[in-house]
């Protein structure tokens, strides 16, 4: 397999560059197109919801991929995301990170990065836009939003260099995506996630997926990125859709 190399679009500011990337794959931008934004008027998240993106406190990207196994392992993608942006944090701001499935970034429990992948049907084919957004500094996140949000700067007291990490990362992006094609690609990205994701395994948490909500203990994931949760009465449910939710003890 050839060595993809991505291509950065840089931006001063855009609506999203989740949109912005879609609009180009549409248009048959090849796969590794990366678009970067300094500030997003209407940065998108997970179900609906906004992604405030003031200038130069993120950083916020999305590429441009155009897969060819099978559809049924693209939620693989968001996994082999949260990877490369542990890896990409970890050399980078030598910073620690948790993921938390599917592919929340969290340091103490809070959130840090998040992904949003989204399929486009462009003339290419099906493609996906991953979107990633990382908080660099403090300013990325409402304050009121301190108990459940973090950022580069408040978990090292370092703003980092956003041209390092934005380098970093694509590179690590690119090479965690071509493992994921390899014959057993989907395996190793399966294990990779799970040594790096304190909830993998042994976790007890709350899920809500469509209008059911029920609590359990964390049991690995299936092929396919399913996190696998026991629950209390001994059945094993696999999530595939839905929110987890930490489960603090008591007192
Ligand atoms: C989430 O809700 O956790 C996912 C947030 C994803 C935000 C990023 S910022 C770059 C890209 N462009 C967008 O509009 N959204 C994603």
């Amino acid at each position: 397999m050839s060595k993809l190399a991505p291509q950065i679009l840089r931006f001063d500011s855009l609506p999203s560059t989740n949109l912005e990337a879609a609009r180009r794959a549409v248009d048959g931008a090849p796969e590794g197109v990366c678009v970067v934004a300094a500030e997003q008027t209407a940065g998108r998240g997970r179900h609906q919801r906004q992604w405030i993106s003031p200038k130069d406190a993120g950083l916020f990207f999305s590429i441009i991929l155009r897969p060819q196994f099978e559809q049924s392992d693209w939620p693989l993608l968001t996994l082999m995301t949260a990877i490369a942006v542990h890896d990409a944090l970890l050399e980078v701001c030598s910073l620690e990170t948790d993921i938390k499935w599917p592919n929340d970034i969290l340091v103490n429990e809070k959130k840090l990065c998040g992904i949003l992948a989204e399929t486009v049907e462009t003339s290419l084919g099906r493609a996906v836009v991953v979107g990633i957004g990382i908080n660099l500094t403090s300013k990325s996140f409402a304050p009121d939003l301190n108990g459940v949000v973090s950022s580069v700067e408040a978990a090292t007291g370092k703003i980092p260099d956003a041209e390092v990490l934005l380098e970093a990362l694509a590179r690590v992006l690119m090479t965690h995506y071509q493992r994921l094609q390899h014959r057993g690609g989907p395996e190793v990205i399966v294990g990779e996630w799970s040594t790096r994701s304190s909830y993998a395994t042994g976790k007890r948490i709350q899920v809500s997926e469509d209008n059911e909500h029920f609590s359990g203990v964390t049991r690995g994931l299936e092929p396919d990125g399913g996190l696998r949760v026991e629950t209390n009465d001994g059945e094993i449910k696999v999530v595939r859709a839905g929110d987890v939710t930490l489960v603090r003890p008591a007192g």
